[in-house]
């Protein structure tokens, strides 16, 4: 999302609240899962949207993003040069493209948030090459924070990794708290923005991680003439990877690790 007022405070979510958290991240997982064997060549992105709105409200739950600020699907799926935002369609997904696909869920009135980016088929080594930098950007960003942590170390590490990589790092959206809001402070740039270094990640502050990162610019076009699709600037591969994470006492929960997707440490 694009950037947060700052200053608001952020939520600090007690234990029978961390279980509906826990219980909201489960389920997106589990829908992530269940999307996966999908996505594949021939299949359109608005095919994937079909089936994941038909498994949430199977199950009970609500898709977040329906008219969001008037979104008009369930989730966001975006190919190749496309940032964050893309919506689901005629698009034919085929081989060498690379997709992110975004779920957010509301389970009992609690958010869910993640996204992966998938390699359809084989891929260019670039293509490749970048989603395991934009894959290992989130880890980092995850690995780089404890109790009291300030949210800037999240972006110090995105950074510098992405810097070793030779990669860019978007920097116009970023990660953002969650709970019964969809959006919510922290704002949680994926680069050090000193204002960043003001958030402190309480024991019970939830908020996602989800960086962007290019292979040629970093700077995006504004959205697209449908409202919502941001591309790269330069036209240059993007990816991203989003998981929630509930900062408790001992550390960082990641609400929503898959069961059958790429695990921390994965080689694409
Ligand atoms: N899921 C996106 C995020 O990670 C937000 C999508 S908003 C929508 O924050 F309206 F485009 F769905
Ligand atoms: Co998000
Ligand atoms: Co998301």
């Amino acid at each position: 999302m694009r950037g947060l007022t700052r200053g608001k405070r952020p939520p600090i979510y007690n234990e029978r609240q961390r279980v509906q958290l826990r219980e909201a991240g489960r389920f997106n997982a589990q829908l992530m899962d269940f999307v996966r064997p999908h996505i594949q060549p021939g299949v359109t992105t608005g095919e994937l949207d079909r089936l994941v709105a038909e498994y949430t409200r199977d199950h009970g739950h609500k898709p977040a993003c329906l008219g969001y600020k008037g979104y008009p699907k369930h989730i966001c799926t975006s190919v190749n040069e496309v940032v964050c935002h893309g919506i689901p369609g005629r698009y034919v997904l085929r081989e060498g493209d690379i997709v992110n696909v975004d779920l957010t869920t509301i389970v009992g009135g609690w958010h869910g948030d993640s996204s992966e980016t998938f390699l359809i088929g084989e891929v260019s080594d670039d293509a490749r090459r970048l989603v395991q930098g934009t894959f290992d950007a989130m880890w980092t960003g995850i690995r780089a924070i404890k109790p009291m942590s300030s949210v800037i170390e999240i972006g110090y590490a995105i950074a510098r990794l992405a810097q070793q990589r030779g990669l860019s790092v978007v920097e116009e959206y970023q990660g953002h708290g969650l709970g019964r809001r969809f959006h919510q402070p922290p704002g949680v740039p994926h680069y050090p923005l000193p204002q960043a270094s003001r958030d402190v990640l309480v024991p019970g502050i939830c908020f996602t991680i989800e960086p962007m990162l290019n292979l040629g610019s970093k700077e995006t076009d504004p959205p697209q003439s449908d409202g919502w699709t941001v591309a790269t600037a330069d036209r240059s591969l993007s990816a991203q990877f989003e998981h929630t994470i509930l900062m408790t006492e001992s550390g960082p929960e990641v609400l929503t690790l898959t069961q059958h997707g790429p695990q921390e440490g994965h080689r694409f």
